[in-house]
């Protein structure tokens, strides 16, 4: 079966989830980290490389305080909780997005797990915090103008491959697969760019309901669709069979 290297996905549902039971929120949010955990086991068993997770975006600031504070909370628990877990499966954990805009008790786990985590060579687990797919282009654009204008870059040289060095998720393999739960069928602002070619998957099930048996029917539906990346059908059967 062919596997994604690298799957992006954008969990979404909590929120409804909670509601639709009478519960607040946050419950949801709390249910959501524990398939989180499921998720991310799951992955690292299945031997795929890169799990890109959106966790929180960079238009989530303006969610009422107190949702933005208990999210805080529930990813420094997530922290602290899953060091060990993390450490002995032999997975590097980054962070991509805004990180600067998080509160210390936040970043102060993250970055300890990133240090102690990045030697780790068996699955890449990214964090999207306070993360944007725009603010992150933005930001590559900043520093690529500075390097053209400090002269160590031509302008004249600037194709795919330079501008991906200056995106966050440069070095990880490309998006093969990207997944949206709870139904809704859009991108809010995760990876632009990276998607270029990715399948796309919206499944309709809530984030805190989704667990290892939903990834493996996505995974079976991504081995069984044909990627062409602008060829048509025929080439890619005589390429197999060359
Ligand atoms: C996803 O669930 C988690 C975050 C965006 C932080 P939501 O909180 O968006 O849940 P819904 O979409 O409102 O149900
Ligand atoms: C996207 O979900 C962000 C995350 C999953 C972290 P949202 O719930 O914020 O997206 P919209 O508002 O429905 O587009
Ligand atoms: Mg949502």
């Amino acid at each position: 079966m062919t596997l994604p290297r690298h799957v992006g996905i954008i969990m979404d549902g909590n929120g409804r989830w909670a509601q639709s039971r009478g519960k607040p929120r946050l419950e949801g949010h709390r249910v959501g980290a524990d398939s989180v955990r499921d998720i991310t086991r799951a992955s690292r068993e299945i031997g795929i490389e890169a799990l890109t997770l959106y966790a929180f975006s960079s238009q989530n600031w303006l969610r009422p305080i107190d949702e933005v504070t208990g999210l805080m909370q529930l990813l420094r628990e997530f922290l602290i909780d899953e060091r060990s877990e993390i450490l002995d499966n032999q997975i590097r954990l980054e962070a991509i997005g805004d990180i600067e805009k998080l509160p210390p008790f936040v970043t102060e786990p993250l970055h300890e797990l990133r240090a102690a985590s990045a030697n780790n060579t068996k699955m890449v687990l990214t964090l999207a915090l306070s993360y944007g797919g725009r603010e992150s282009i933005a930001r590559a654009v900043r520093e690529l103008g500075r390097d053209v204008a400090a002269g160590k870059l031509a302008a004249e040289t600037i194709d795919v491959d330079t501008f991906d060095r200056y995106l966050p998720t440069h070095g990880l393999p490309p998006v093969d697969l990207l997944i949206r739960t709870s139904g809704e069928q859009r991108i809010s602002n995760f990876l632009l760019w990276e998607i270029a070619y990715a399948e796309l998957m919206f499944i309709d099930v809530q984030w805190p309901e989704f667990r290892r048996e939903h990834l493996r029917t996505c995974l079976d539906q991504y081995a069984a669709r044909e990627r062409r990346f602008g060829l048509t059908s025929a080439q890619l059967t005589s390429d197999v069979e060359s």
